[in-house]
């Protein structure tokens, strides 16, 4: 159905007086509240919190914005992206980042990664070691019995700099030390976020190295299309462009076999909704509580979405597009309401999930898998974009 202009500003204003109208009327009962919050245009967690000392070094915040009223707020603590409005079906701003409106909270929810740059290694290497140009390296053991994320302190705990900020773009920048973590080489990064005129994040990441060594970079974004502290995403419909993944054991790496989704509960190839199957009778469902698994993309070159995602409630549309070869599918479900979500809300079971574009978990330890491994004078170079729209 199409609207002129003057019928959707009339609606508008009808439905902005019926509401106003509905928020004067006494409350009779607590069902008069969502009324009110549904009228009101979510915002991004608050500047305040963010200007702490971490590790001896002040951090910042920024907010950037696009020319359709997308924003997105970031620290350059752990390079996070703390929230992200884009418009809803009826045009109202939603909130589709899980974030926090303080450090503290960053930090007391820390093993959960929320909005996060991860890195040196992003996802799991098995039992805390693999071995490179013949020498055994040893990491340390965060995620019994392997490595997660970086290790004891990834780059999702450091304070990143600041290299340039414009209206609509961000770069941080971050030197990993030879051995930090345990990995070999200085490891210089780049991160950069920029908000394009076709209402997507646009995430590029760079690395450059002095001694071999692996990097998997990725971000950890929680994303609820229907708005953070709306319930669960189990309604939210989904499709992969994956014919295949790669089954885990019980501690979550992978078995190196690369099999197909087709009658298990991962095939995504026609959309289907993420609680669908999510209770199914399935071994790899038990693994992983759930959605938790590295599905192998078709195709990664930008030039097609490897996967898109629904919000039911709001129409809202993300689709994903990488030039990375794997997608981690992790359906929240290690969440349990401990922390206050920006907005007042808990990040409550299942209410949130992340698909973190990568290589494949503890490839430095399965050679069949696309390696990992950064010699110097090569350039790490990936890309990946989530693009927003409505339906
Ligand atoms: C990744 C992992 C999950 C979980 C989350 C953080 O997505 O695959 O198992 O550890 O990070 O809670």
């Amino acid at each position: 159905m199409k609207f002129t202009f003057e019928g959707r500003f009339v609606i508008v204003l009808t439905a902005s007086i019926l509401s106003l109208a509905a928020c004067k009327q006494p409350a009779k009962n607590t069902s008069a509240t969502p009324t009110m919050t549904d009228t009101t245009q979510a915002t991004l967690p608050p500047e305040k919190g963010f200007k702490e000392i971490v590790d001896g070094k002040l951090t910042h915040y920024y907010v950037l914005k696009n020319a359709h009223g997308m924003q997105a707020a970031f620290t350059d603590y752990g390079a996070h992206l703390l929230g992200l409005l884009v418009p809803d079906k009826s045009g109202k701003l939603k909130d589709v980042v899980i974030g926090f409106d303080e450090i503290e909270a960053y930090k007391k929810a820390l093993s959960a990664y929320y909005g996060a740059t991860i890195g040196r290694y992003g996802n799991r290497i098995a039992k805390g070691h693999f071995v490179i140009d013949g020498r055994r390296i040893d990491l340390f053991v965060n995620n019994k019995p392997n490595t997660l994320h970086g290790g004891r302190k990834g780059f999702n705990d450091v304070v990143w700099d600041t290299k340039s900020v414009t209206d609509s773009s961000i770069t941080f920048s971050y030197l990993s030390k030879d051995w930090e973590e345990g990995y070999p080489g200085n490891l210089q990064c780049k991160v950069t976020f920029e908000l394009t005129g076709d209402n997507a994040i646009k995430i590029s990441y760079e690395a450059t190295t002095d001694k071999n060594t692996v990097v998997n970079m990725t971000n950890h974004s929680y994303f609820n299309l229907n708005g953070i502290g709306s319930g669960t995403i189990l309604d939210h419909l989904v499709q992969f462009n994956a014919s295949n993944y790669t089954p885990v054991d019980s501690t979550l790496i992978p078995t190196g076999n690369i099999e197909p989704v087709a009658g298990t509960p991962l095939d995504f190839t026609k959309p289907a909704t993420i609680g669908s199957r999510i209770n199914d009778k399935n071994d790899q469902l038990k693994k992983g509580k759930g959605y938790d698994h590295n599905l192998v993309l078709d195709k990664h070159d930008l030039t097609m979405p490897v996967a898109s995602v629904t919000g039911d409630k709001t129409g809202i549309e993300m689709q994903i597009f990488t030039t990375e070869p794997g997608l981690q599918f992790y359906s929240g479900n290690f969440m349990t309401g401990a922390n206050t979500m920006h907005g007042g809300a808990k990040d409550d079971y299942r209410t949130g999930f992340a698909m973190e574009t990568q290589h494949f978990p503890d490839s430095p330890n399965k050679p069949a898998f696309p390696s990992t491994v950064l010699k110097p004078g090569e350039v790490y170079k990936t890309v990946t974009i989530y693009k927003f729209s409505v339906k």
